[in-house]
Order: structure tokens, then sequence, then C-alpha cells
């Protein structure tokens, strides 16, 4: 109720200061301009890791959003663009405060984050309490496009179990049957694990052992002695950024990778390659994104992202670009008032977004359905193979708006 009426007195003035600029006010839409010549700016509070295990996931998404709107004339719907910036440093403990920050205090129109399933789903909340546009740029937490979804929390990136279904198929395809899981003990890891048993399981095969470790330790001696024992066919993870990079090496390093093929949901070797070296070579991952697509977007994409960035693309920049294109598209449809939020929400819900992975729609639960690619290693490439399972949409379980 209280949220209600906040919204409301909100409105209101907007609507009196379009009235006192001499604006019409259109089918309830009230155009954002506040004085002549004068629009208020579209404010994007960027809530992600800058510092951490996950720091270069959340620079890489920061860069490319803001590529996908300077594209545009660094406008959104006719209106400048203000960033506010926040580093979460994948903390789940600071994740309310911080996003209350975004919404109470600096009032922005769109919160937009983040990386870590944990952080992330605090963002739910805060989101969902206070009636804020969220949109997720990664994390990929299953419950905010399941039993959590809601009109206004939108995800250009995927759900854990997407690419861990998708693995899954592919090794109960080949006939293999015994595997290990590992992975961090936090809600993306039991969800990527979840969704390759769920695939394995669909071909005869069997999650044998889960093996999981507090999030963000890379202490994994333990873990590679046991799998050693365990003689598995076959090792599924989720790990990603510094992690993955420190996974990958021990497991090499420990002489499992020619006994025991490693594969995992892609974000094991994207954006890690190079830390990775020797190690890395050979492996297979499934995601949402590949190198290879020969695409005229993703060559478009990669070129720019090079140019503004001065490194390579990767899966998160992809993400950060998709989650621009969104942003432009929703509010182009609403002329930049973003306080439009039914036609702002319908446009968004039948984008088409045109990304460098392909073109991708978003499901009812506001969730990509998109395809899975197989990827291998090599050199510093995750090359695509094949498309692993077509047009995959999260099954958005729990979700009431299915
Ligand atoms: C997650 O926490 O959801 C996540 C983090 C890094 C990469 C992919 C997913």
């Amino acid at each position: 109720m209280k949220r209600r009426t906040s919204s409301i007195a909100a409105s209101r003035r907007t609507m009196l200061k379009g009235l006192a600029a001499g604006t019409a006010v259109i089918g309830g839409i009230v155009p954002a301009r506040f004085a002549i010549g004068q629009a208020a700016k579209i404010k994007l509070g960027l809530m992600l890791p800058y510092t951490g295990t996950y720091a270069a996931l959340g620079k890489n998404i920061d860069e490319a959003l803001r590529l996908a709107i300077n594209e545009q004339g660094g406008k959104l719907g006719g209106r400048e663009v203000e960033y506010v910036v926040l580093d979460d440093e994948s903390e789940p403990a600071k994740g309310a405060e911080n996003a209350n920050k975004l919404v109470a205090r600096d009032k922005v129109d769109f919160l937009v984050g983040t990386v870590h399933s944990g952080v992330a789903m605090a963002m739910v909340k805060v989101a969902t309490d206070n009636d804020t546009m969220l949109i997720i740029p990664n994390a990929g937490v299953d419950a905010a496009t399941g039993p959590a979804c809601a009109p206004n929390i939108f995800r250009t990136s995927f759900s854990n179990w997407q690419p861990g279904f998708a693995m899954g198929k592919v090794a109960g395809g080949r006939g293999q049957k015994r595997a290990v899981a590992v992975s961090w003990d936090y809600a993306a890891g039991h969800e990527s694990v979840n969704g390759f048993k769920e695939g394995f399981a669909a071909g005869g095969g069997k999650v044998e052992k889960e093996l999981f470790l507090p999030f963000p330790q890379v202490e994994f001696q333990a873990i590679l002695t046991e799998i050693a024992s365990l003689k598995p066919e076959l090792v599924y993870t989720f790990f990603a950024g510094g992690g993955a990079v420190k996974f990958v090496k021990d497991y090499a390093a420990a002489g499992l990778k020619t006994a025991v093929p490693l594969v995992g949901a892609g974000f094991l070797t994207d954006g890690t390659l190079e830390a990775q070296g020797e190690a890395a070579q050979g492996l297979e991952t499934t995601l949402h994104y590949a190198d290879g697509l020969d695409l005229p977007k993703d060559k478009a994409f990669r070129a720019a992202f090079k140019n503004a960035a001065k490194r390579d693309a990767d899966v998160y920049a992809v993400q950060g670009y998709d989650t621009g294109q969104l942003l432009v598209a929703g509010l182009a449809a609403v002329k930049g008032d973003a306080k439009a939020r039914k036609e702002l929400v319908a446009a968004m819900e039948k984008a088409e977004i045109d990304s460098p992975r392909g073109k991708f729609t978003l499901s009812k639960a506001h969730n990509p359905v998109q395809d899975m690619y197989l990827r291998k290693v090599q050199g510093l490439e995750n090359r695509v193979e094949s498309v692993a399972v077509k047009a995959l949409a999260d099954p958005a379980r729990g979700c009431k708006m299915v």
C-alpha cells in the first residue's frame, strides 16, 4: 500500500512538472521533459562486482552496456543517461543495503545487476518491495525467473539451469553414465549441477557424488584427491572468474585432465583462457555464446567492444551489451518515459534482441529463450562445435506469470 502511494505521488510530481513546462499528457504517458529544452536524465544504477573473484565479469558487463547506449548517441528514449555505479563485491550480506542505496538514496529508474546469484536475489527482493525495474545482466539464479518472477524483473543472460541442462544432454547423448559434480556451495553451483543432473538423467546418466566448497574458496586439493579415488567417467563443474582459472589449472596439475574428462557450464573457460593456458586446451563446455558463430552482429560487436575496451569480448560483455539493447528497445517505445510502466514492460517483453549470441526473445518469465552451444577450447577460443540444445527455455518452475 505504502509503495503504491509513493509511486502515485512520484507520477503526480512528474506530471505537474511536465504540465508546468507546457508539455501534453497523452494516454497517461507523461513526456519526460521537465523544462523547455532540458530533459531529465534516465538514471541507471549499476550494481556489479568491480573487485574480487568476479571483478573482470562486472567490468565487461559495465563497459558493454555503455557501448550499446553510446551506439544510440548516449541516450535512452531521447534522454541523456546518468550512471550510478556501486561495487557489490559479490557479497550477498551487503546486497539488500547496497540495492536500497540505489533505490532510496539515488532514486534510480532502473537497477542493473548483478553477477553473483546470492547478491542478485537480494536485488530481486528490493526491486519487488519498491516496484523498481530490475535487469539482471548475468546472475543465473533460477528463482529470479521462477518463484520470484515479476513484471518488473528481467534477465538478459541465462538461468543457472540452462547451460547445466545442455551439458547433461550432451554427456547423456554420448552414452556416459557416471559423473561427479564439483562447484561452489551457493545457488549458482547447486542450480547448475541440478540442471546437469536433469539433462544427464534423460540419457540414463547419474551424478554419483556432488562436491561443494564455500564461495569464493579455491583450495581444491581435497576435492581433486576425492575425484581421483572415485574415478568417474567425467566431472561436471560450475566455476567462473578467478576460481575457474585456478580450478582448471589445478585439475591439470593433479594429472586428472587426461584420466577424467572435465566439462562444465561455459563460464569455466569464458574470459579465462589467457590465464588458464595449456591446462584449458580441449575442454568442452556448453553456453549461450561461443567463438566462431559467424554472425554479422557478433563480428560488429566484437570489433566495437575491442575498440572501446581494448580487450576481447566474452559472454559477460555480450550480456551487458544486450542489457543495453533491452533498455534501448523499452525506452524507445515510451519515448523515454520510464514511469509509463505498463507500456515499458510490454515493449521489453516483446523485444527481439539482435544479440551477438544470435537473436533471442524473452520467455513469459522474462528469461532468454536461446540456443545453447557446445564449445571446445582451441588456443584462446571457445570454438563452437554444434548447437547442443536449440531455443532452450528455462522451465520457470513456480513463476506465476507463466
Ligand atoms: C552466478 O552467481 O549466478 C554466476 C556467477 C558467475 C558466472 C555465472 C553465474
